[in-house]
């Protein structure tokens, strides 16, 4: 992508079935119990593994002692050592590795061992009775207690620190400002689908069918893990119940099964818990987030401030970018926004939806919201004053930025004229009404992806690409795209994804995907529509292709009768210079009415509108849903989402979907969502940008604020639970 796309294929509307809000393809063979997940695969003589988690927050094993596990019925084997054995994957039989297991463990839960056998409850009860022998070592467990050894990332995909002007002089030369602290709590993913793995060997190859985000990338991570050469790897992953970012990279069960199914010569499956789920996939990380703030009398920003302590294992560079919108989402000549790390012996911490922007417009959205109120300015009207006409940092023009398009529009349609003006001042019987709004931002990024299509003698289209599927809606998007570009129903194309035997696609995450693999789909299609006019006699511009039919000037025939014996195309797209020369992103706006018990400081959002303005809707369903779910994790993050650490060992004690406190349909009111018409040339072909990420961000300060305008309290304390409510709460 080094230069605009004027004019899109899609633009035409030919088939007229780009943009529409069509059903899932995939939905029937989900609901049909068709549609075949990790776990799922049934092989021939398959045995399963269960992990085995250290019980303790850090030190040293000595030794794992698996003789009593392994005189348990049904039992095959213990691997203790799994480096080991990738060392030397020859050991075959032999039954102990020489070092028995010697490890250090750097978190409560983390995985040591795998017991293998025939079912798995036997896999299950024999790893009871596995002997860990351990010596504790000092761990890192009180986050606050640490803040000053934080250190600044090494590594990282975004700037750790970015410094512009003098913060300092510019909060001091500020007529208003806000400088606060906010925190937000890790948190997990807490997708539907358990990780998963089944592994088999074909002599020096293995086979992952898997739940996961990247094949193309997984493919590389288990080649690596392994020591294997990439063609010796394959990845299946054709439908995901959920990721969230849990599962962009492998987790310890996909290399344990694969050790021990090489070592057993048989397929091993093994599924983690929920609890294992909690305790070793990547969490998203705690925060502390200073943001300062500084305007001028009438509003306009002079002083941006945005600086986050996150938290993760020593030598991990990850960090949670918190700051990723601030840096372009309002003007203000001084800016300073950095983030660093506390290591702590806590679960590693990675990437959850919308890394960065989720946690981050907690904070920033609702010290928005404060400045408003200290300029007396309608909030909205503060973001609109600060609305800049170039990115406030490189200068570089927006691509397309319809965010003030969608502040008006939302609070037009939430009727925002309306709201309670005085905080604490509305009541109707025991129920505090208030109403709050916030911006909503996401940077739009693209990866190179490939596709293949080809058309087949019968007049069908067929797609392949290592792409997934995680409840997005890549299958039906897909097929809309080739079939707008092809000019055929959505029913003459097969999508197959979710199998490196296909093309590398960019995988599912950072909101890229429908954008990256949709772009390959287009540039293949695009192909094949030259291949269709060259045998037609005619040129890609005076061919339409429309329900199956090829027509030029006044002949039309039939699709099949210019195919021959079948015609193929790749597309890859990659990121080019228009990613580094415009600043691309989606915008959106929420708006909300929550009510808050005045008597027990029950909290209920009860209305909801948001807009949304991410280029050009792909299908306007699948899309749809997609925000209704990020918005609902943002209400997730305001009210109940909270993991919580053992101070004494880091472990999460709250590890199942009980304790772990999503938002229940009972929780979520109708959620208003659509999007502004836009396209967006420079992010690419399809003109189509970054979705399901954008609509979590600044949901849940959106929450926090109606709760003030409601209850006159600010808590800046994340999840805004109704314990930190009932202090302040006025009197019965
Ligand atoms: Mo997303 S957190 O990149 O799956």
């Amino acid at each position: 992508m080094d230069r605009p796309v004027e004019h899109s294929l899609l633009d035409t509307g030919v088939q007229a079935v780009i943009s529409r809000p069509i059903d899932r393809i995939d939905g029937p063979r989900k609901v049909s119990g068709k549609a075949t997940y990790a776990a799922e695969y049934q092989l021939e003589n398959m045995a399963h593994g269960f992990l085995v988690s250290a019980k303790f927050g850090r030190g040293r094993i000595n030794r794992i002692d698996v003789e009593a596990a392994r005189a348990m019925p049904g039992v095959l084997d213990v691997l203790v050592d799994l480096d080991a054995f990738i060392r030397n994957p020859q050991q075959g039989a032999q039954a102990e590795a020489p070092e028995q297991g010697v490890r250090d463990v750097q978190y409560y839960g983390e995985p040591v061992a795998l017991v293998v056998a025939e079912t798995f409850e036997q896999a299950r009860a024999a790893a009871h009775e596995v002997v860990i022998d351990w010596q504790p070592e000092p761990g890192c467990f009180d986050f606050e207690g640490r803040l000053e050894t934080a250190e600044k990332p090494s590594g990282g995909f975004l700037e750790a620190h970015h410094n512009q002007g003098d913060i300092d002089a510019a909060m001091a030369a500020a007529e208003v400002t806000v400088d606060a602290v906010w925190t937000t709590p890790s948190q997990n993913s807490a997708a539907m689908e358990l990780h998963a793995s089944i592994a088999v060997w074909e002599g020096d190859s293995v086979t992952l069918y898997g739940s996961l985000q990247m094949p193309a990338y997984n493919r590389k991570q288990l080649a690596d893990a392994l020591d294997l050469p990439l063609e010796q790897v394959r990845i299946v992953s054709a439908y995901v119940g959920g990721g969230f970012g849990s599962k962009l990279g492998i987790a310890s069960e996909a290399v344990a099964a694969a050790i021990a199914s090489r070592k057993l010569g048989r397929p091993v499956k093994a599924v983690m818990t929920r609890q294992q789920v909690f305790d070793a996939t990547v969490r998203r990380s705690n925060t502390r987030q200073r943001i300062r703030l500084g305007a001028t009398r009438d509003g306009r920003l002079l002083a941006v401030g945005h600086e986050t302590l996150c938290s993760n294992l020593e030598r991990e560079d990850f960090f949670e970018p918190a700051g990723a919108a601030t840096h372009f989402l309002y003007a203000g000549e001084a800016r300073r926004i950095t983030h660093d790390i506390v290591r702590m012996n806590w679960l590693l911490s990675g990437s959850m939806r919308a890394p960065g922007e989720a946690a981050g417009m907690l904070a920033l959205e609702c010290a928005m919201d404060e400045l408003a109120e200290k300029l007396e300015l309608d909030p909205v009207d503060l973001r609109k004053r600060n609305d800049p006409p170039v990115d406030p940092e490189t200068g570089h023009r927006y691509s397309t930025r319809q965010f003030v398009e969608c502040l008006d529009e939302a609070a037009q349609r939430f009727g925002w004229e309306a709201r309670n003006r005085t905080p604490g001042g509305r009541r109707e019987g025991e129920w505090l009404i208030g109403h709050g709004m916030a911006a909503a931002a996401r940077s739009n990024l693209l990866h190179k992806s490939e596709a293949r299509v080809f058309l087949t003698p019968e007049g069908r289209a067929v797609i392949e690409t290592d792409m997934t599927d995680i409840g997005t809606g890549t299958y039906t998007i897909l097929a809309q795209i080739a079939a707008e570009i092809l000019g055929l129903p959505v029913d003459r194309i097969d999508v197959c994804l979710g199998d490196t035997r296909f093309a590398p696609a960019a995988g599912s995450g950072g909101s890229w995907g429908a954008a990256s693999s949709g772009s390959s789909v287009y540039l293949a299609c695009q192909s094949l529509r030259e291949k269709l006019a060259e045998a037609m006699g005619c040129t890609a511009e005076e061919l339409v292709l429309k329900d199956g039919k090829a027509i030029c000037a006044n002949r039309s025939q039939p699709l099949e009768s210019l195919i021959g014996s079948g015609l193929s195309a790749y597309g890859k797209i990659e990121p080019g210079s228009m990613q580094k020369e415009t600043r691309q992103a989606a915008y959106g706006a929420h708006f909300c009415e929550v009510k808050v018990n005045a008597v027990t400081g029950e909290i209920r959002v009860v209305r909801w509108v948001s807009r949304f303005a991410s280029g050009r809707i792909l299908n306007e369903k699948t899309a749809r849903s997609q925000c209704i779910g990020g918005i609902i994790f943002g209400i997730g993050a305001a009210l109940s989402e909270e993991l919580l650490h053992d101070p004494r060992n880091g472990k999460i004690v709250n590890r199942d979907l009980a304790e772990y406190h999503v938002p229940v349909h009972a929780d979520v009111p109708h959620l208003d969502v659509e999007f502004l018409p836009e396209r967006d040339p420079f992010a690419n072909p399809l003109h189509a940008k970054g979705l399901g990420e954008l609509s979590i961000s600044g949901a849940g300060a959106a929450v926090v604020n109606a709760i003030y305008n409601a209850t006159g309290m600010r808590v800046r304390d994340y999840p805004v639970t109704l314990d930190k409510l009932l202090p302040g709460l006025p009197p019965v």
